[in-house]
């Protein structure tokens, strides 16, 4: 069975959209807001940032289960998020401790754009940057397979997942809305 953690009245996204025109003012766009600790907190913490491999299915999906503002479905089961991987390779992230994954994101593209996906930081380690730098890696990722643009979505109500896309330079694309269909009988709710 599908499942999602909303109401299919309430999966309507903002959008947002990260522009690639070159790899130095994608970093200059994300720049714009206060600097923060970065490396010095990666190394303080013994903190780093690896791509995802489908062996960090189990612990990635702890911690989208445990988030708030992520919309889980079949989608993210390990057969599909290993398909995900194999298909876009490099383009997605985590951060770990030790052993710990302690946040995630998926990227991937369609050969045109890329789109972002479950970007999660455990609240633990929240507003230290974490954030930013996964984006950062996945949109220079983007940038180095010839992609000039990224969008992802986000639920309206979350409110501080909207607060990190605009802090950190993202464009909200007013004048969009999203459309859904399914592919066939399946008829998932994300
Ligand atoms: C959104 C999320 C990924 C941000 O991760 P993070 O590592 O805490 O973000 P960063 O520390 O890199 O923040 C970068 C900037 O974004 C902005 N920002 C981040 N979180 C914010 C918040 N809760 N309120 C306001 N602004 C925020 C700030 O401008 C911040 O810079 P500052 O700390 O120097 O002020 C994290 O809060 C999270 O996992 N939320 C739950 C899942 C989610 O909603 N994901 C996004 C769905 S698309």
């Amino acid at each position: 069975m599908p499942h999602c953690r909303r109401a299919t009245s309430d999966v309507v996204a903002c959008t947002a959209s990260l522009r690639l025109p070159s790899r130095a003012i994608a970093r200059k766009n994300l720049a714009a807001a206060p600097k923060h600790r970065g490396r010095c907190y990666q190394n303080a913490m013994r903190l780093e940032l690896r791509v995802f491999t489908k062996d960090d299915h189990a612990a990635a999906l702890q911690l989208w289960e445990a988030s708030e503002g992520v919309g889980l479905s079949d989608a993210d089961s390990f057969e599909n998020i290993a398909r995900f991987l194999e298909r876009n390779p490099g383009l997605s992230f985590v951060a770990t401790e030790g052993e710990l994954v302690v946040a995630t994101i998926l990227c991937g593209h369609d050969g045109r754009r890329g789109l972002i996906h479950h970007l999660v930081v455990s609240p633990t380690h929240r507003r230290k940057g974490i954030g930013r730098q996964l984006v950062e890696r996945a949109l220079a990722a983007l940038n180095d397979a010839q992609i000039q643009k990224c969008h992802l979505l986000v639920f309206r109500e979350n409110r501080e997942g909207i607060a990190f896309w605009q802090g950190i330079g993202g464009e909200e694309r007013v004048l969009l809305t999203l459309f859904s269909f399914p592919t066939g009988d399946a008829n998932p709710t994300c």
